[in-house]
């Protein structure tokens, strides 16, 4: 009995230690110290041999019991060590989600993505849809099908970025305009045709209004019967929305491209003051697109039949009236990822380009 009245000792310091335990190294000491391999219990398991018949199945119950009673004792405070610090943790870290977005750290949209949503929502409404074409074209869709042969003079004033040649000897490009989506739309579509392309461009220049990847906006209309008067109504249809003006000054300047005939340049009447560029004053102009007539061969390379359709495409470039929308002097700053230019011409994220609220 006195043994028994022993173990009941030992049972109660062990499982107070263990309750008052600091912490997790304290804890560990006293597991290693009373169930370890020198432990006070595994001692007592060791002496249940000198014992014989009921009396080591008594103690070997009694101790198996203390054994069991430790153990869990242990799991129990470790358990308690990990919630505390877990909550410790979480009291650290806490994020209250309900506090409200400061202005400060808001991101903005940039100006392109903005203005590509506003040209997507005004020729959305005359019946357009949208089309997209590769960055890396080959030779033929970007020159060749757009009726652009290889000694033609226009290859060189496209400034080509050309990737090294293959085996075959021929090279791939980083498309240098938007016109190849043309050909990809007439070969994948029966007319009539009325889509837009917006997407990369890309040739190697760089100055106040030029940067080596920029964005253009392709238009193509196919079908029996669209002639140029089409063509300017459609670009002034699209300018007046677009500026948000009743009246734009639009310039129509006789051009050559070899993939329209006829072709225009056009251009839209703006004033710069003091690096500032403001549209529909003054007397100075910028060419913001190239137009025409689909030329019969580009027809043709399409896969249509120039006797059965015909129509008008146009190309104009997406940073460049964004530009004169939102009075930006340089060019060069939309990719430079300046953050406090961001700032001042980024667009709020909720201020969704719509005809309805108005674009911007
Ligand atoms: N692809 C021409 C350019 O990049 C623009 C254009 C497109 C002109 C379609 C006429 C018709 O300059």
């Amino acid at each position: 009995m006195s043994d028994s009245g022993e173990l009941a000792t030992l049972r109660d310091e062990l499982i107070s230690a263990i309750n008052e335990a600091a912490d997790e190294q304290t804890l560990e000491d006293l597991r290693v110290s009373s169930l370890g391999k020198k432990g006070v219990v595994s001692e007592r398991m060791k002496g249940l041999g000198q014992l014989d018949g009921e009396a080591r199945k008594t103690a070997g119950q009694a101790l198996n019991r203390l054994k069991v009673e430790v153990t869990e004792a242990i799991a129990g405070r470790q358990a308690e060590f990990k919630q505390a610090a877990l909550d410790a943790r979480l009291a650290t870290e806490f994020v209250d989600v309900t506090l409200p977005v400061r202005p400060r750290n808001a991101g903005t949209i940039h100006p392109v993505s903005q203005v590509w949503e506003e040209i997507v929502q005004v020729f959305g409404d005359l019946g357009f849809s949208v089309a997209e074409g590769p960055h890396i074209e080959t030779d033929w869709y970007n020159f060749g099908a757009l009726n652009i042969p290889d000694d033609h003079p226009a290859r060189q004033e496209h400034d080509t970025f050309y990737f090294n040649p293959r085996e075959d000897g021929s090279r791939m490009v980083l498309r240098t305009h938007t016109s190849p989506v043309q050909i990809r739309t007439m070969q994948d579509s029966e007319p009539p045709i009325r889509i837009i392309a917006p997407g990369r461009t890309f040739r190697c220049d760089s100055d106040q209004t030029h940067t080596p990847m920029f964005h253009q906006v392709e238009g193509l209309v196919l079908d029996e019967d669209t002639h140029l008067g089409h063509l300017k109504w459609c670009l002034e249809e699209f300018c007046k929305s677009f500026f948000e003006v009743d009246e734009v000054k639009m310039r129509f300047r006789a051009s050559h491209f070899p993939f329209t005939e006829p072709s225009m340049e056009v251009d839209i009447g703006c004033s710069w003051v003091d690096g500032q560029v403001k549209i529909g004053v003054g007397d100075d102009w910028m060419e913001i697109l190239g137009s025409g007539m689909v030329h019969p061969n580009v027809i043709r390379a399409g896969g249509l039949d120039p006797d059965k359709v015909q129509g008008f495409a146009f190309g104009m470039g997406i940073d460049r009236i964004g530009m004169l929308k939102y009075g930006i002097p340089d060019l060069r700053a939309f990719f430079e990822a300046d953050l406090r230019w961001l700032r001042h011409y980024g667009f709020h994220p909720l201020q969704v380009p719509n005809l309805a609220g108005g674009l911007s």
